[in-house]
């Protein structure tokens, strides 16, 4: 059985106590992670503190070449991470290694854009300081927290991890239970790579054992949190100092406008909506669309929803098991739920344990859960809207705000709504998706604050220190 060690101050810690990781294709354990004590998290921080002032006088360039082999070790071992990623999250091994593969594309794209984080300079002249000149650098804010969530262990983990170090800064990683050992692997990866003792640490155990812990360190100066609103709620009433990014839950919405290219609408809604079996925060959670367009839609949504295959990570299936137990229960009920209040199930609604054929239901209407709710899961509502009006309305009543479909072949009508939808971005004939990473990204409401994104993520994580020259 796989077997990862945590990482503290470059030492793997081996402490007796272990957390299994359940593969949950097989509802079996796929390895086992160090589950840390309160001292062990303390300890992390500790070292991440001892190292940080060292680590920030690097130069940049130098700082660079140290993630460039942390890169070059993921890199190496690219196939190993997919294939252990495959087995504790259920995600296609050809998609897991497509995460992986757009993580070093992450990386090297950091890099570069390290490089222009220049400083701002800037005369007084305008204030009537004249004799002032103004030189406001970007420095790293130091110990950084970084929590990544179960349904993309390596990506959402390196975007937070790669800024933090490149600026400056040290960090505390807490991978997902489900994709710790994707994190762990990190860290031996980091150890591989001799990053400089203590920069980089790797926190396991359960969250709701240890999160209050973990997030609750005097020594944190940023967190990074990408999850549920639930805990990202919590994290916020922590109510410290310190800067938080929050990237939360979504419900994003596809506004379906005119029926001159429904085959692309419905690619994109069906790629949308189903991809990693819906567990993902930009899923399409939603359809609203008119009666009329509604009948000529459906048809093509079912048929695309039925040519989806259902099976097993290492076959590459379109939909394979959710994470766990829970969530399936969490998912058939909100299908229950539709059908006893009067939708029509057009397919699915099948499951054998956590596997979960991809539902699309027609007809859902605002008293059901799951017009509103995130299901996390292979499930598509159709909700029947007649005007645009309502349509921007429901869109914008839902506690989410992280992204948008709008599908109309007038881009000046597409542009008019996109302004009036309530959320962080609005793709227009596209379906809602974080990337490219280059782009900002970000989610409003119940979906976060702050922002991703590369070059955001890199000023997130520093802050100015401003030199003021008097002549
Ligand atoms: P989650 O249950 O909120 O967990 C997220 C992370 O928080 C995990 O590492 C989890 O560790 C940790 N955690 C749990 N309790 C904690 C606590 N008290 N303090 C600090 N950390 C704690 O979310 P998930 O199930 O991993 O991911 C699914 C959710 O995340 C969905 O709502 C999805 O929409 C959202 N998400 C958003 C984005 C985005 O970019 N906006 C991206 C991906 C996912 P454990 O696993 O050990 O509990
Ligand atoms: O849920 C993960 C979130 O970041 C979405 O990423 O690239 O699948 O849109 P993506």
């Amino acid at each position: 059985m796989r077997e990862f060690k945590a990482l503290i101050n470059n030492e793997l810690i081996d402490n007796g106590q272990w957390l299994e990781i359940i593969d949950p294709t097989t509802l079996q354990p796929a390895g086992r992670v160090t589950a840390l004590s309160a001292q062990d998290i303390d300890n992390a921080y500790k070292a991440a503190r001892a190292s940080q002032k060292a680590w920030e006088e690097v130069e940049l360039l130098k700082r660079m070449e140290y993630v460039k082999s942390f890169r070059n070790e993921i890199e190496k071992n690219k196939n190993e991470i997919a294939q252990i990623m495959s087995e504790e999250i259920a995600k296609g091994l050809k998609e897991s290694l497509g995460e992986v593969e757009r993580t070093i594309e992450i990386i090297d794209y950091t890099l570069e854009e390290a490089k222009r984080i220049d400083p701002l300079a800037m005369t007084g002249e305008g204030m009537g300081a004249k004799n002032k000149i103004g030189i406001f650098s970007r420095v790293a804010k130091g110990v950084i927290l970084a929590i990544s969530p179960f349904n993309y262990p390596i990506n959402l983990a390196v975007a937070k991890i790669a800024p933090a170090l490149v600026m400056g800064n040290t960090v505390v990683f807490k991978p997902a239970t489900a994709g710790s050992l994707t994190g762990a692997f990190l860290g031996q990866l980091a150890l591989n790579a001799k990053l400089p003792k203590g920069i980089f640490n790797v926190v396991t155990g359960r969250g709701r054992e240890i999160g209050d812990i973990i997030t609750s360190n005097k020594e944190i100066d940023m967190i990074s949190f990408t999850g549920s609103v639930g805990i990202g709620n919590q994290i916020r009433k922590q109510g410290s100092s310190t800067d938080l990014v929050l990237e939360l839950g979504g419900k994003d919405p596809a506004l379906v406008l005119d029926d001159k290219n429904l085959e692309k609408y419905a690619d994109e809604i069906i790629g949308g909506a189903f991809g990693y079996s819906g567990q993902r925060c930009t899923a399409i959670k939603r359809v609203l669309v008119s009666d009329e367009i509604a009948d000529k839609l459906s048809p093509l949504l079912k048929a695309r929803v039925e040519k989806l295959t259902v099976g097993k990570p290492s076959e590459n299936a379109n939909i394979t098991p959710v994470i766990d137990l829970k969530s399936a229960d969490f998912i058939q009920g909100l299908i229950d739920d539709a059908k006893e209040k009067g939708a029509t199930i057009l397919t699915g609604d099948k499951r054998e344990q956590n596997l979960m054929w991809p539902t699309l239901i027609d007809n859902v209407t605002v008293d059901m859960k799951v017009a509103w709710e995130e299901p996390f899961g292979p499930v598509l509502p159709i909700i029947r809207i007649n005007s645009v009006e309502e349509m921007i309305k429901i869109a914008n009543e839902s506690n989410f705000g992280l992204q948008a479909s709008v599908f109309c072949q007038d881009i000046s009508t597409a542009i008019s709504v996109a302004k009036q939808i309530e959320t962080g971005t609005v793709n227009i004939n596209s379906k809602s998706q974080r990337g490219p990473d280059c782009f900002p990204f970000l989610g409003i409401k119940d979906s976060g604050e702050g922002v991703q994104g590369i070059r955001e993520a890199l000023l997130s994580m520093t802050r100015y220190k401003g030199l003021v020259i008097n002549y």
